[in-house]
């Protein structure tokens, strides 16, 4: 096993950006002495007190010493010419993303370092194998694709290129390891883990919105609270800006031939278009006006419970029903209800969502009345709930159902009778392109959750998220989407059809 790069040697930075300027601040902190370099010379003498200012500020806060802070200050150089970075162990690139200007200057930099020095580039879009193709030397050169802010982002992805040489990707892990990092081993393709793995997370989204499942507030409102997620899609999008999210799905979807799992939106194309670009231009989804209204999730209204009522004893929230209604002196009975179904007033079954609508989960079982509730992260805690029912529904005891939930504390969003819902659909399209990328040799089911924990703060990875829910309820799920839809998007990984014949979870 490799070792890190001993704290005495020097780490060259590239690119004085916004990127350039955070790993420069992590290495100098961490003990090295960092060269820092970029074509704006005021750009690069600007970064470097800007990162000296940062280290006051931790100071102040209390997150580093004085004597810390001057030390780093004091192992931090801007350069003027490049070749003032030969001494260099380590070299990262973060300049501007074009494959062109990247070769240019490591083909540069191959004439300058010595030969044991590892060059890696931060790139978040380009092959690390395509640059590689330009030095003579690519077994030294990898990817070490940081997060933004750099400093306050845990995940660093390691990414091989097919020529990258294993003991260098140990050397950078473990460096990475050395500076605080939670470093993960990936393979050089579109996306690499995060990019790739969390594009659902925005495409279902947008899909819900193209269907008038719901509105943004009220899907952001469920993924937040049902599903664990610190930011619903809408306002994430809205942060990160319509144009670069929309460009990064682009590029994904193109490097991947047009594959439709990836297919791009004509709801943030539209957007775009309009110049409604999220908060920068001052509306997306959202606005950003200072008088902006504030847009509510819509919750039903407070109902009336009327009919009889029966709870599944063997259902997740059994208790936590019996105990609102018991509350609310509501009658209603404890029985084991043999058809799965969590809940029943009158005639209307409650279920959880499959991937079916609840129109066709009716058609199927010959009854009319039929609702389904969507999958929450923690039924014992939830405090938000999406819910839909079949076309023809008994609406009474629609309403009835909805008070029992309210009964038992829990805001009932109703939505369209969409297949899967909301959280269900996001949640087994993140574990179906993370198990993609499992059997695509991409990283490992533990780098796969981790990377998506710390790279997005996802809330529970998603393979580990698929072994809760269980794998075969996962392909129940996704086979319905894909029968529903027809669509190649919805196709199911086969590392899930695997593991679910082996009666195997992805940690067992
Ligand atoms: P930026 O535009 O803030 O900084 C780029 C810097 O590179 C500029 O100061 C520019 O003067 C300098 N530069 C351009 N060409 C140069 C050259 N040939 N030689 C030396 N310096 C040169 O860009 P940012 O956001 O820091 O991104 C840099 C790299 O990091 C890109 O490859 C980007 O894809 C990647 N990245 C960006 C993330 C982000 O959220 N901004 C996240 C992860 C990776």
């Amino acid at each position: 096993m490799a070792d890190a790069l001993l704290p005495e040697s020097t780490v060259a930075v590239i690119g004085a950006g916004a990127m350039g300027a955070g790993i420069a601040q992590i290495a100098a902190a961490s003990g090295h002495r960092v060269k820092l370099y970029d074509s704006n010379i005021n750009t690069c003498k600007t970064a470097v007190e800007k990162i000296r200012n940062q280290y006051s500020t931790l100071v102040k806060k209390g997150r580093m010493s004085t004597a810390a802070a001057e030390a780093a200050s004091k192992r931090l150089f801007s350069t003027v010419e490049l070749t003032e970075i030969a001494d260099a162990s380590l070299v990262i690139e973060a300049i501007v993303e074009n494959l062109k200007v990247k070769q240019d200057l490591f083909v540069k930099l191959e004439s300058i370092i010595n030969p044991s020095c590892i060059l890696a580039t931060n790139t978040s879009s380009i092959s690390v194998t395509a640059i590689a193709s330009a030095l003579s030397s690519p077994k030294r050169f990898l990817g070490m694709h940081f997060f933004n802010p750099a400093p306050l982002m845990e995940l660093v992805e390691v990414v091989s290129g097919l020529l990258t040489d294993q003991v260098v990707a140990e050397t950078v892990f473990n460096t990475a390891l050395s500076w605080g990092k939670t470093p993960v081993h990936t393979k050089s393709n579109p996306g690499f883990i995060v990019n790739r793995v969390a594009r659902p997370y925005y495409a279902e989204a947008l899909r819900l919105i193209h269907e008038g499942s719901s509105e943004p507030q009220t899907l952001d409102a469920v993924l937040k609270n049902s599903g664990g997620f610190r930011m619903g899609p809408f306002e994430l999008m809205d942060l990160i800006g319509h144009d670069v999210n929309f460009s990064v799905t682009k590029s994904v979807w193109n490097a991947y031939y047009c594959d439709p799992r990836f297919t791009p939106s004509l709801v943030q194309e539209e957007l775009i278009n309009a110049g409604l670009l999220g908060r920068k231009s001052g509306q997306g989804f959202y606005s950003y006006a200072p008088d902006a209204q504030v847009l509510h999730p819509k919750f039903a209204e407070s109902k009336a419970i009327q009919g009889p009522v029966s709870i599944n004893s063997s259902s997740l929230i059994a208790s936590r029903l019996s105990c609102g209604l018991l509350e609310k002196g509501v009658d209603f009975r404890v029985l084991e209800l043999g058809d799965g179904s969590l809940l029943k007033v009158g005639d209307t079954s409650v279920y959880m969502t499959d991937g079916r609508t609840a129109t066709r989960r009716a058609a199927d079982q010959a009854s009319n009345s039929v609702v389904l509730i969507d999958l929450a992260i923690d039924y014992s805690t939830v405090q938000t709930l999406a819910v839909c029912s079949s076309l023809q529904a008994n609406l009474v005891e629609v309403n009835s159902i909805i008070g029992v939930f309210q009964a038992a504390g829990i805001r009932v969003a109703v939505i369209k009778d969409t297949p899967a819902m909301v959280v269900m659909r996001t949640v087994a399209m993140l574990i179906n392109e993370a198990a993609d990328a499992v059997n695509q040799g991409v990283a490992d089911v533990r780098s796969v959750d981790q990377a998506m924990c710390k790279g997005v703060n996802y809330p529970k990875g998603p393979l580990k998220w698929a072994d809760s829910i269980g794998l075969s309820y996962v392909h129940r799920v996704l086979s319905n989407l894909a029968e529903q839809y027809g669509e190649d998007r919805y196709r199911i990984s086969p590392l899930i059809s695997q593991f679910m014949f082996a009666e195997k979870g992805f940690y067992e």
